[in-house]
């Protein structure tokens, strides 16, 4: 049996991701989220997002759509990091006074290399690739050609860092067996935190497949309890069709594609 579940909004679903394994992974509103690179390790190159002259210098910019805060901690010199709170995973949303500041609890991180300036997070942001090209505008990933630096400056215009997390699992992840059918109990699912991804299983033979970064601030879903499927930061709950269940979450959770053969469920 093949079955077909549209994705709905993949895209920059998966830089998220990775970043709030951590959440997942310990389990509670109160548990560090160490793993926040979601958008480092799943981070796509070559996405223009925006003109480097926007960025202060001292300070910087949240593009929320991919989940990035690029700073300018001096003259030319721009760094990138995943916008995911490492300490629960919501998005920060604000750069003031030298800092990178998250709405939940208000952890803040330095603007020159993410680091903790207060907490309760006690990770830094995870740094993620950004260079400026030759049109003096952001792009995520890759090098900025040599001699677009600001000639005012010695640094140099790209920020090339090393995406922690490891692995670079490919968006949609065509072909990876996720989970054989008879381990989705039939009016619960399962939570995969690695590929956060929530297997659903409403009614006996409908599998459905959603991400499981949390459409409020972005938390990884941790439960599947009473035919819902549960966020730990601000107790949204999602019905197995993915649908909000309860709030403060207003938008469902985003459909993944998979594909049932056999006995294994896998995305295709
Ligand atoms: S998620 Fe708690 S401070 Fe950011
Ligand atoms: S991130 Fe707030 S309820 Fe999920």
């Amino acid at each position: 049996m093949t079955q077909q579940i549209p994705r709905r909004a993949a895209v920059g679903l998966v830089a998220v991701g990775a970043a709030c394994a951590a959440c997942a992974r310990y389990g509670g509103p109160q548990s560090p989220d160490e793993a926040n690179q979601a958008g480092a390790t799943q981070q796509q190159t070559g996405e223009v997002l925006g003109k480097a002259a926007d960025i202060p210098v001292g300070g910087g910019k949240v593009f929320a759509n991919q989940k990035m805060v690029v700073t300018q901690p001096t003259a030319g010199q721009f760094k990138g990091f995943s916008a995911v709170c490492t300490h629960q995973g919501c998005l920060v949303d604000a750069v003031t006074d030298g800092t990178i500041n998250c709405p939940c609890h208000a952890s803040k991180f330095k603007v020159a290399d993410g680091a903790v300036s207060a907490g309760p997070a006690t990770t830094p942001l995870p740094a993620m690739t950004v260079s400026v090209n030759e049109y003096g505008e952001l792009v995520t990933g890759g090098s900025a050609p040599p001699g677009t630096a600001d000639p005012g400056t010695t640094a140099p215009t790209t920020e090339e860092t090393t995406a922690p997390g490891g692995t670079t699992e490919p968006q949609g992840g065509g072909g990876d067996v996720l989970a054989t059918t008879d381990a989705i109990p039939v009016g619960g699912g399962m939570i995969l935190q690695d590929q956060e991804i929530v297997l659903t299983q409403p009614t006996a033979g409908e599998f459905m497949a959603f991400s499981a970064v949390c459409t409020h601030q972005g938390c990884i879903v941790d439960a599947i309890s009473g035919g819902t499927i549960n966020c730990p930061c601000h107790g949204s709950k999602f019905k197995l069709d993915g649908s909000v269940s309860q709030g403060p979450a207003t938008a469902p959770l985003s459909a993944r594609t998979v594909k049932v053969s056999g006995d294994q469920i896998s995305l295709a």
